[in-house]
């Protein structure tokens, strides 16, 4: 650096508070830059670095710039000094020499301040941007997240950003994020926070600005068919089909009115539900041909007063509540191994171990993976002691598969169990599609909203001991034939 930088430098930080603010701005400057080149070339990677190179070190920075003015003023209150006799004994003749507003001093005051609000404004750029980075939100806070990163990373949002779903478009919403965000940081300091975090979530961004974007309701058409297998808890894990031709189309043409009509533009549904949890409904609104709207209340609960405020428009997350953070029930969570051919199926009894290996109830994850490999050996060592041999790779894999499940699903430290967030794509339990479709909500002449079982889905089997009982006598040559000509209008494409 030239001379002149230096003097200048030695001449405002005029004492131990000025040089003390000079020295942290410098260093917290260099550090600075130093870790951003190690992110820059992915040697550090954690959510923590973020938060010191563009957070802690250029706060640390604008501390030191304010110490200096801090350390003059302190100065000119003990010696008594005006603070033109201050510079004229900080800075040279030379310095000062020129004519006042084209001094070499004010130049290089103003170079000075040129670099440290460019340096300020990349510094907040790139914070800004960096908070936006999944790796950020799941990871920054570590535990509070972990459900969620946990689901994240496996879901079929992986590549979505959260800011793309949970944060709104505009500078409004960015700084309602991070008031919030700020909220977020002192709960999570202070031990506010609740654990497991409550649902719904009442900030989320409209689906019309997310889901929408990518998914748009006239996309959704015919049908989809869905073959779910259970296995049973004996000997050979036997296997139980129910399929499913689920209705997905969002029009109306032809009467064909199926699982999306909610979403389709010419159709509007809203509601208001107990505490707003959206579990139980109070009333259920659908807007008619005229652009009324035709009421079914709830006749269990009649005497509650209800808050119209409270009341929402239907849209994609009153069903995909799920679609990012997708938590499994235990029993789905082992028979999706076992088909995706993660489980051995061949195991004995190797449906009913598995259950019985992640529901037994532990206090932390290495216990979890403890017990979970002592159960499955220990079952099998007892009972089948010579698979330990033939099979030991499959029951390495299975004990392997099932950590995985349970680390997945379960959080210690959020309080996140089995079925602590349900998914409403369903009805199990009567919870899901059957919150509204049953037969308690009924309009003024009693009428409930509709709620036949072939209204979403035809069932073409229903856990049978094949995926579709009419072709048990299908050979592989006429099968697809057999299918089609079943099937006919049902829908246009399938896959198995
Ligand atoms: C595709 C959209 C989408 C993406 C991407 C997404 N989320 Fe979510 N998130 C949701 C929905 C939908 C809910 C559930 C809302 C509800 O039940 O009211 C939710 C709920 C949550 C909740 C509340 C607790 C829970 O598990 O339901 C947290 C916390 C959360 N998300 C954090 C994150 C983080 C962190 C990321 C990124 C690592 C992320 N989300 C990415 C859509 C998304
Ligand atoms: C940035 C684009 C994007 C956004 C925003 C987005 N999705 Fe998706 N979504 C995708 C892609 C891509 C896939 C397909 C992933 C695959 O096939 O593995 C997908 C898949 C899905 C699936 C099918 C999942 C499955 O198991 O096959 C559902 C349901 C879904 N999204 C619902 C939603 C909902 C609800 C929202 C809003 C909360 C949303 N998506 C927001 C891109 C997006
Ligand atoms: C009334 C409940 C409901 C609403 C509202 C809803 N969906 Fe769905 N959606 C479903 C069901 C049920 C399925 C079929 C689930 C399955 O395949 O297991 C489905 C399937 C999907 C799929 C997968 C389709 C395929 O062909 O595999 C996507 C993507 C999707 N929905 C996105 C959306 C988006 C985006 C919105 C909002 C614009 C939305 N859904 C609104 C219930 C709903
Ligand atoms: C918030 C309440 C609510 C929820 C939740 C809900 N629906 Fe609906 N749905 C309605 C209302 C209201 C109608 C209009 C019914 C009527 O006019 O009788 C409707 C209509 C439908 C229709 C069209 C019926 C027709 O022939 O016109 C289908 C299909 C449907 N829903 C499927 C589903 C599925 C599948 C789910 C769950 C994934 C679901 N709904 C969840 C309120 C809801
Ligand atoms: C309002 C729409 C709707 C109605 C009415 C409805 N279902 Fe369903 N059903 C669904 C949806 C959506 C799923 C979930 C599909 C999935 O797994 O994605 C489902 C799933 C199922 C399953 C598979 C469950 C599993 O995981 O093994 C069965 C069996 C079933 N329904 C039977 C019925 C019967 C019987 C009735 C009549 C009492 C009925 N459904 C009425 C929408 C409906």
């Amino acid at each position: 650096m030239k001379k002149k930088y230096l003097n200048f430098i030695r001449g405002v930080s005029i004492n131990k508070t000025g040089k003390a603010g000079m020295v942290l701005a410098t260093s917290s400057f260099a550090i600075m830059i130093f870790l951003e080149l190690l992110r820059v070339t992915g040697v550090l990677t954690s959510a923590l670095v973020g938060l010191f190179t563009y957070l802690l070190f250029p706060t640390l920075f604008v501390v030191g710039l304010v110490l200096i003015p801090i350390g003059w003023m302190k100065y000119k209150k003990t010696t008594g000094k005006t603070t033109k006799e201050l510079i004229e004994k900080q800075f040279s003749k030379d310095e000062l020499a020129q004519s006042e507003v084209g001094s070499a001093l004010v130049r290089t005051l103003l170079i000075f301040t040129f670099i440290n609000l460019i340096f300020l404004s990349v510094a907040s750029m790139r914070m800004l941007n960096y908070m936006e980075e999944p790796v950020f939100c799941g990871t920054a806070c570590h535990s509070v997240m972990s459900p969620e990163w946990a689901t994240y990373q496996v879901s079929p949002h992986s590549r979505v950003k959260c800011v793309d779903c949970h944060v709104g478009e505009g500078i409004g919403a960015l700084v309602d994020s991070k008031i919030n965000g700020t909220w977020q940081m002192i709960s999570v300091t202070f031990d506010l926070l609740e654990r497991p975090i409550p649902t719904p979530v009442h900030q989320l961004r409209p689906a019309r600005e997310t889901c929408e974007k990518c998914h748009w309701p006239e996309k959704f058409y015919g049908s989809k068919i869905k073959s779910i297998v259970h296995y049973d808890s004996d000997e050979t894990s036997t296997p139980k089909y129910t399929t499913l031709v689920l209705k997905v189309d969002a029009g109306e043409e032809v009467g064909k009115a199926g699982i999306h009509w909610h979403i389709d533009d010419a159709n509007e549904v809203r509601y208001a539900s107990i505490d707003d949890e959206r579990k139980e409904m109070l009333w259920v609104e659908v807007k008619q041909d005229d652009g009324s709207f035709k009421r079914f209340t709830n006749r269990k609960h009649t005497d509650i007063e209800y808050a119209f405020d409270d009341e929402r428009k239907m849209d994609c997350v009153d069903c995909h509540n799920r679609a990012t953070h997708i938590y499994e029930n235990p029993r789905e969570a082992v028979d999706k191994r076992i088909r995706k051919g993660l489980i051995d199926h061949e195991l004995p009894y190797i449906k009913r171990e598995a259950l019985g290996a992640i529901t037994s109830g532990f206090t932390t994850h290495d216990v979890a993976d403890e017990i979970i490999k002592n159960h499955l050996i220990s079952f099998y060592r007892d009972n089948y002691p010579n698979l330990l041999g033939t099979k030991s790779k499959s029951i390495d894999k299975a004990i392997e598969t099932l950590q995985n499940v349970y680390n997945t699903n379960i959080h210690f430290g959020m309080n996140v169990d089995w079925g602590v967030y349900p998914n409403f794509l369903g009805h199990k339990n009567g919870s899901g599609c059957f919150r509204c479709h049953n037969n308690d909500l009924v309009d003024e002449v009693g009428t409930p909203i509709k709620n036949d079982c072939t209204m979403c889905h035809s069932i073409l089997a229903n856990d049978s001991p094949q995926p579709f009982t009419y072709l048990k006598d299908a050979t592989n040559e006429n099968r697809d034939s057999v299918m089609h000509e079943y099937l006919k209008d049902e829908f246009l494409e399938y896959s198995l």
